[in-house]
């Protein structure tokens, strides 16, 4: 006799606006379905006129954009990466991290965790180019991982989601495995520069 075949709903966000109030919704309960997060993540065609306020770019450094605050239960935010910027090789603080990107490619390349006491070269699991409107997914169980934009010569723009927020993290010295704890700060928020001058990210360049 045939099976039913099981299909998860998936809904489609089709401005940014309605992304974020779907997102409120798939946070409002107790737990986190990541596949489904990351359907919807994925189900919205990147509009540079929906999310342009946000993108404030760095000469120096890629730059962190607060978008929305979810109610507490996640961090919404716009990452912009000039030619060339990347981040350290860093940990999620226990949360889940989604990143989908709106413009550009970035490589994202995932580590093994260092043992303890710091093990030299740390190990490199994987690599990949994500690709406009792709969603990638990271927790600490999965690894660590880096991200850049590699081109010189196209900028790139991804949107970030981590639950529950947080706002610092470790990075890790790829030669010797070594960790320094950062704090992460935004760049702007609410599409406002932030009024504070020191705005640190844990780049690597
Ligand atoms: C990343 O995943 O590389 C971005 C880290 C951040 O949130 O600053």
């Amino acid at each position: 006799m045939e099976q039913p075949v099981l299909q998860t709903e998936v809904c489609k966000a089709r401005t940014l606006e309605e992304l974020v109030r779907l997102l409120h919704e798939l946070f409002s309960g107790e737990k986190v379905d990541v596949a489904e997060v990351q359907a919807l993540m994925e189900s919205y065609d990147s509009a540079p006129e929906e999310w342009g306020s946000y993108a404030h770019f760095d000469q120096f450094r890629y730059t962190r954009n607060l978008v929305d605050k979810g109610n507490g239960k996640f961090n919404l935010m716009i990452l912009c990466w000039g030619e060339g910027h990347g981040s350290s090789i860093h940990d999620h603080t226990d949360s889940h991290c989604f990143m989908k990107i709106l413009q550009g490619n970035l490589k994202e390349t995932l580590f093994a965790w260092p043992g303890k006491k710091g093990t030299g070269e740390m190990i490199k699991k994987s690599e990949r180019v994500l690709k406009k409107n792709q969603c990638a997914y990271i927790n600490d169980s999965i690894g660590l991982h880096r991200v850049e934009n590699t081109s010189h010569t196209e900028t790139a723009v991804s949107l970030h989601l981590y639950s529950p927020p947080f706002d610092s993290c470790h990075a890790f010295d790829q030669r010797t495995g070594h960790k320094q704890k950062v704090k992460m700060m935004f760049y702007s928020q609410f599409g406002g520069r932030t009024p504070c001058t020191t705005t640190v990210s844990q780049e690597n360049n």
